[in-house]
């Protein structure tokens, strides 16, 4: 079995983050979300991995390397436009060969990982395996209706869902799918929906087999998603500090500090956890919070945010919460008169001031 990991698209939602990098890179926890995938494939099994890639295709390459580290061979395979899920598997047809694969969206995040998932498949052996989950809001996803356990129809995005299941970003199929792909039509977002190319096999008399999700899953492409995924991994984090703290600063609970790190007159209040190379400087670290490299934090306190590599947050006047900071972001106090805020933002920024 292979696998086949989407990391192409726009990620418009996220921007202007996305304007110069990729979604699937943004740190959870200080580790990629993209990452996550690859290492819940390589938990059940699957050594072989192909990455779908788009425009930030050199970014993730350069991030996610030829798999050596997980032990795995990873292909990269050029999407040229975002043209839908179901155009990336067709794409994706010469390094398949034949072979049923585990297609998993880059952005999504399971807790628990795939292996009894992958497991079913293999016993079972249907022509496609589904993830389903019990959601709030089911019009923002693919959408399954169920008849006695079996499923009879699939929706992207319905005004008016049919049930509360919605499609996690981890399906297995087997060789049917490439000819449901190419038998499809566009949508009205002008791509070729996955959905739709499943609702073709059970059409074809073909066997979806549905999974019922039990525990907690995250589809990474909004802000309040992203923390609120940060938020749960930081949960389960192993404290341990590498790093140096000097004996002015206090850390309480979970709390890890990595390789280069440096803490002088803070105080860090996990989970949280602070990258490798970055210093907080006389300021408060609060829960829920993560930083990546080579931060710099001074006089400031953050509370259930992300911190982005290389940025700088200097005399912060107020306490900065449920924020996302991109990379080499300067964030900083103005000490000369007129009292005013200078900006320089990019296109899509969001910023609520007091
Ligand atoms: O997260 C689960 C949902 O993912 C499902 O419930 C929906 O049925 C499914 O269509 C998908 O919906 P999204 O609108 O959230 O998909 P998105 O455009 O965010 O793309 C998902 C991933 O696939 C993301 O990492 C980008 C990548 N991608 C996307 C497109 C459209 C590609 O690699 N190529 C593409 O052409």
């Amino acid at each position: 079995m292979k696998g086949l990991i989407l990391s192409g698209g726009k990620g418009t939602r996220l921007r202007p983050l996305t304007h110069t990098s990729a979604k699937q890179l943004i740190p959870i926890a200080n580790k990629p979300v993209l990452f996550y995938a690859v290492e819940a494939m390589v938990d059940a099994g699957i050594k072989d991995i192909g990455i779908i890639v788009g425009e930030t295709k050199d970014e993730i390459e350069e991030a996610v390397g030829d798999g050596s580290t997980w032990g795995a061979k990873i292909k990269y395979i050029l999407q040229e436009e975002p043209r839908g899920l179901a155009h990336a598997v067709l794409v994706a047809k010469d390094y398949l060969d034949g072979e049923p694969f585990v297609m998993f969206l880059g952005d999504n995040l399971i807790k628990g990982g795939i292996v009894d998932f992958v497991a079913e498949f293999r016993k079972e052996k249907p022509n496609a395996l589904i993830l389903l989950t019990p959601v709030k809001n089911p019009s923002e996803f693919g959408v399954a209706e169920l008849i006695d356990g079996r499923v009879v129809r699939l929706e992207e995005k319905p005004k008016e869902p049919k049930s509360n299941l919605a499609l996690v970003g981890v399906y297995i199929f087997d060789k049917n799918i490439m000819k449901a792909a190419s038998s499809i039509k566009p949508s009205l977002r002008d791509e070729l929906e996955i959905t739709d190319a499943i609702q073709h096999l059970i059409d074809s008399g073909l066997q979806v087999k549905p999974h019922i999700v039990k525990g907690w899953w995250k589809d990474t492409g909004k802000l309040e998603d992203i923390l609120e995924a940060n938020r749960i991994l930081l949960e389960g984090i192993e404290p341990e500090i590498i790093g140096k703290v000097d004996e002015k600063s206090k850390i309480f609970g979970r709390v890890r500090i990595e390789k280069g790190a440096e803490i002088i007159n803070s105080n860090i209040r996990g989970p949280a956890v602070i990258g490798e190379n970055t210093k907080i400087i006389d300021s408060y670290i609060g829960p829920f919070t993560s930083v990546y490299y080579n931060v710099s934090i001074t006089k400031s306190e953050i509370e259930h945010s992300i911190i982005l590599e290389n940025s700088t947050l200097l005399e912060i006047g107020s306490r900065l919460e449920d924020s996302l900071i991109g990379k080499d972001v300067t964030v900083y106090k103005v000490h000369t008169k007129p009292k005013a805020y200078k900006l320089m933002l990019g296109d899509h920024s969001l910023v609520g001031i007091i």
